[in-house]
């Protein structure tokens, strides 16, 4: 996961050895920032949910911010797909610049797939049609080729036997892997997952795993909120803790995972090792 990263020291490293290969290298692709916060805010009423976070990621990255239940994960997620504007503090998310215009963050959440940690299933339409309307809206599908994709994805997450089903009919992990589903068949350029494996036994969580893996892998770049941390170890490339609304520590995964620096991430991670036994 970190090859993009080593790629680009390695560039630097041949430019450093030897000037003169510069003309002769072919070109790396430039790498995109797909977020970009400075001294991110997000209030409610008077209280801080999401305090002066600073936050780069480029495309293809996956991210993971882990923190305490109220730390403001859901918060920042949900502005970086443009579902709440940030109260103050800049934030620009594939280009757009994320304020209180509600056309811009609609863009937005039209390129945004997000799996929210309650799924938002719609609860009056079957399995398929909870995949498919996003598409029709969204991608401006045909009700065939939007089917055609819905039952290719949902097989993808092992859903396919249940396609008809309405979604209080599902457990919360296959309510898990519709959603999932759902977000998928837009090709969003920005995939957002809100604790994706809360819900799902371990053998599921390798199969979301390997999605995110193949996500990433076509370009995507995958947000992702999670308290498993072994999870977060096999998909992340960096590390984001937060704490009361504010990143203590951020950073390459094994690094914070396995040698934090911060007292408060310290203490995290060590209740998390021994509630999670990793
Ligand atoms: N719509 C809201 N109105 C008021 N307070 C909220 C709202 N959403 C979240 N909060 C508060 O903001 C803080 C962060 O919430 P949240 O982002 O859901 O945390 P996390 O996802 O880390 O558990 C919490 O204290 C929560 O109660
Ligand atoms: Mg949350």
């Amino acid at each position: 996961m970190f090859e993009r990263s080593s790629r680009t020291r390695g560039v630097l490293q041949a430019v450093v050895d030897a000037p003169e290969l510069i003309e002769a290298r072919t070109p790396e692709p430039e790498m995109t920032t797909v977020i970009r916060a400075r001294k991110l805010c997000k209030y409610y009423g008077a209280y801080p949910a999401v305090a002066e976070i600073d936050l780069d990621v480029e495309q293809g990255e996956v991210v993971v911010v882990i923190g305490a239940s109220g730390s403001g994960k859901s918060t920042l997620l949900r502005c970086l797909n443009g579902l709440e504007a940030p109260t103050a503090g800049e934030l620009d998310v594939l280009g757009i610049t994320v304020t209180t215009d509600d056309w811009s963050r609609q863009q937005l959440r039209q390129r945004c797939g997000m799996v929210f940690q309650d799924f938002n299933l719609f609860p009056l339409l079957t399995v398929e049609k909870n995949v498919s309307i996003a598409q029709r809206l969204v991608k401006h599908r045909s009700a065939s080729e939007a089917k055609e994709r819905t039952l290719a994805t949902l097989d993808r997450v092992g859903m396919l036997r249940h396609a008809a089903k309405m979604p209080s009919q599902l457990s919360g992990g296959e309510q898990q892997r519709v959603a999932i589903a759902r977000a998928l068949c837009t090709d969003p350029e920005l995939l957002l997952l809100d604790e994706p494996t809360a819900s799902v036994d371990p053998e599921l969580t390798k199969g979301i795993m390997e999605l995110v893996a193949e996500v990433a892998e076509s370009d995507v770049t995958v947000v992702i909120v999670t308290h498993d941390m072994p999870f977060a170890r096999a998909a992340a490339d960096r590390l984001v803790f937060l704490h009361d609304g504010r990143t203590v520590e951020s950073g390459p995964v094994d690094d914070v995972l396995l040698r934090p620096r911060h007292p408060l991430t310290q203490t995290f991670i060590e209740r998390a090792r021994l509630l999670h036994r990793w």
